[in-house]
């Protein structure tokens, strides 16, 4: 399987790369990259340590011919805010980026039957913009959501209780933004309610989950702007994707009535395959959670709506 990265040379981009070289499960990966010795540099540097990782072709370019013959197309690209800048001009920058990458996609032809992923923020609003764009079917359009915020919530659980991070199950469904929301219903370490562990009240899961809503923005303060982890959780997508495997992952895509909620993208936990979202799976969730939801998908709707009259 041939995996393109339109960011490729970028913090985000090139850490997915590299994720995806341990991983060693996809054949060839292209990095795509407005500043092309970037993307050269990184795709140099990754190809360094092949003997030590696995045989894959890596290559880079500045311009999207690279990509040609993609199974998969992960969207890094994406501009920073800033200073003074609101957040609403900053999504209406980004949606402006982000269409010029969609219409390059379309109008090259080059990867017609690749599943796209969108990782570029606000991540939800994206990926509905590409299915609405009608570059692939809604099915094969799907956005990190909230894998990413998943995988902060079971690692930071797994410190705080000190078992090891894989046996953690605890989703975050929703927006991956300020409304998303954790699922306390289903979480578990080892097939043990989370409720029912030494240690465990509302107040500290709440903590923990506080902690994790705010973890990007910590990462930013700290070093910049995260990478390691956002690199991981592509490649657990994109390795769904190349296996055809079904595994079940937050990723967010077009939902149509799954816990009531429709025409707005957001994370529920779906079958990842070949063809993307092979099929929205309805999680048993609380009153209180399934409202959550409604309301992640409202505040969602009002972003898109503003989005729209915006552009
Ligand atoms: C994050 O939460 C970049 O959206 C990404 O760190």
């Amino acid at each position: 399987m041939k995996v393109s990265i339109i960011g490729g040379g970028g913090r985000v981009g090139s850490d997915a790369a590299f994720a995806l070289q341990l991983g060693g499960i996809v054949k060839e990966i292209a990095l795509v990259d407005m500043n092309a010795d970037m993307a050269a540099g990184e795709a140099l540097d990754i190809r360094h340590g092949s003997h030590y990782t696995s045989s894959q072709i890596i290559t880079s370019s500045g311009e999207y011919g690279v990509m040609e013959g993609s199974n998969c197309v992960v969207i890094t690209a994406g501009l920073r805010r800033k200073p003074d800048e609101s957040r609403l001009e900053l999504i209406s920058r980004n949606v402006g980026l982000f269409n010029t990458i969609l219409d390059g996609l379309k109008s090259t032809q080059l990867a017609p039957d690749a599943t796209i992923l969108v990782v570029s923020n606000p991540v939800d609003i994206l990926t509905h913009i590409a299915v609405e764009s009608g570059i692939t079917s809604p099915s094969r359009t799907i956005g990190l959501g909230t894998v990413l915020d998943t995988c902060r919530f079971c690692s930071l659980l797994a410190d705080h209780f000190s078992v090891p991070a894989k046996d953690v199950n605890a989703l975050i469904l929703g927006e991956h933004g300020d409304s998303m929301v954790p699922i306390w219903s289903s979480a578990n370490i080892g097939g043990i309610s989370l409720s029912s562990i030494s240690g465990f009240t509302k107040e500290v899961g709440q903590s923990i989950f506080d902690f994790t809503k705010k973890s990007g923005a910590e990462v930013i303060r700290l070093k910049g702007g995260a990478g390691r982890a956002v690199g991981v959780s592509i490649k657990e997508v994109v390795e769904a994707i190349a296996l055809d495997s079904g595994r079940v992952l937050p990723v967010s895509s077009l939902q149509s009535g799954k816990l009531g909620i429709s025409d707005i993208s957001l994370s529920l936990p779906t079958r990842v395959g070949r063809n993307g979202a092979n099929e929205v799976l309805a999680p048993a969730v609380s009153d209180s959670e399934r409202d959550a939801l409604h309301a992640s998908a409202a505040a969602l709707k009002e972003v898109l709506g503003q989005v729209k009259s915006a552009v």
